[in-house]
């Protein structure tokens, strides 16, 4: 099969995960006889830093053309002065809004090799395996958000057109986010998350704050109407606060986990942690097609760029979703997942999740490492 990636490795720890994912996707290439041509493309603040913008219209562009998308992580201090629409972040947005990227699938695998490495008891988590299928295009990432100052002309004016609702602010700076939701944004991820579902243990889990918000009010009905579509599909609600706990209380009561953009973020990174690390956890961003641009869940993390000890895995199976949803090599995706447990049964640990009596083992050579397992 011949397959065009476009990578961004981005800011930080980006390249050099990236680059030992793509190690392993060579290797895979080689076992099973494929081509992947690899397009490297400019995003984030080595975007800002070379063209003048996170994301320059090239990469974008280019993005399209291509079967799938690797990305690394964009960020960093350097760039946390900038204006809100001239942040790396604002890549990754715009990547997701362009493309039509609505739906981010993140899967927490409690691999038993590392169930020591989780801060959480061993008892806990182990067995742990539910996926969060998170709204990526929508809610308060894409709400109205303004900066204004009360007592200036007209700010106060700008602020009521969209709230319809007279307030008396108290001058000085003040600034808004709003959080929306249409009922066909939720019901195409709802009705993701049951199709999903049906290929698991048939149970859904839909976070909202339905307590306190009319978005989540509306989350919720929408939920309950997808689900008659699905009857063979359990469905309960959970505010959100609750989910919270829960996932550390008793993770394994998860099958499918659906919410909203801003709750999927916090929840994903809470999630991590069951499985040992943040830097476990891979992500699938998907639209209508089988387009879909694939990237570890974790950051730049600035503060360890360059020593060559971030953890590859999650950039390493994010590879593998790739695989699976954007190519349907399941055989071959399997194998990339097989490869992490055999290095981790091995015994090698990156820093993040080393423990007593294991090898240290830096970045690209756990890449190499779990190339080298790919269909053995
Ligand atoms: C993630 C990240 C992004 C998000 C940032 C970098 C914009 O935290 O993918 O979880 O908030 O979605
Ligand atoms: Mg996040």
């Amino acid at each position: 099969m011949d397959k065009k990636i476009a990578v961004i490795k981005g800011d930080g720890v980006g390249p050099e995960v990236t680059g030992a994912a793509l190690a392993v996707l060579d290797a895979t290439a080689k076992r099973y006889g494929h081509k992947f041509k690899y397009v490297q493309l400019l995003a984030g603040g080595a975007a800002i830093d070379e063209e003048g913008a996170p994301l320059p219209k090239k990469t974008l562009k280019e993005a399209r053309k291509a079967d799938a998308v690797l990305l690394g992580a964009v960020g960093g201090p350097k760039w946390d002065s900038q204006p809100a629409d001239m942040r790396p972040e604002q890549a990754i947005l715009k990547l997701r809004e362009e493309l039509e990227l609505f739906a981010n699938l993140r899967p927490v695998y409690m691999r038993e090799a590392l169930v020591e490495a989780s801060p959480l008891k061993a008892e806990i988590v182990s067995g742990a395996d539910f996926l969060i299928v998170r709204e990526l295009t929508g809610g308060i990432y894409f709400g109205s958000h303004g900066t204004e100052v009360i007592g200036e002309a007209n700010a106060f004016g700008r602020f009521v057109d969209f709230l319809k609702k007279e307030k008396t602010l108290p001058p000085g700076r003040f600034a808004y986010d709003v959080e929306q939701y249409s009922e066909v944004e939720i019901r195409r991820i709802g009705e993701l998350a049951f199709e999903m579902a049906l290929k698991r243990n048939k149970r859904v889990v839909s976070v909202d704050k339905a307590n306190v918000l009319d978005s989540s009010r509306l989350w919720r009905q929408v939920m309950e109407e997808v689900r008659v579509k699905y009857p063979e599909v359990r469905l309960d609600h959970l505010y959100v606060d609750n989910a919270a706990q829960q996932l550390i209380l008793n993770p394994n009561q998860f099958d499918v986990l659906v919410t909203s953009n801003l709750f999927g973020d916090i929840l994903s990174d809470e999630a991590s942690q069951i499985t040992g690390s943040i830097g476990m956890l891979p992500s699938a961003s998907l639209g209508e097609g089988t387009f879909g641009l694939y990237e570890p869940i974790h950051g730049s993390a600035p503060d360890i760029a360059g020593t060559d000890s971030a953890n590859p895995i999650a950039a390493i199976l994010s590879a593998a979703l790739m695989l699976r949803y954007s190519f349907g090599l399941l055989e071959e995706a399997i194998a990339v997942e097989k490869a992490v447990d055999s290095f981790l049964l091995a015994g090698n640990r990156t820093p993040d999740v080393w423990t007593e009596g294991m090898t240290k083992v830096g970045t690209a050579e756990a890449g190499r490492l779990i190339a080298g397992y790919i269909g053995q």
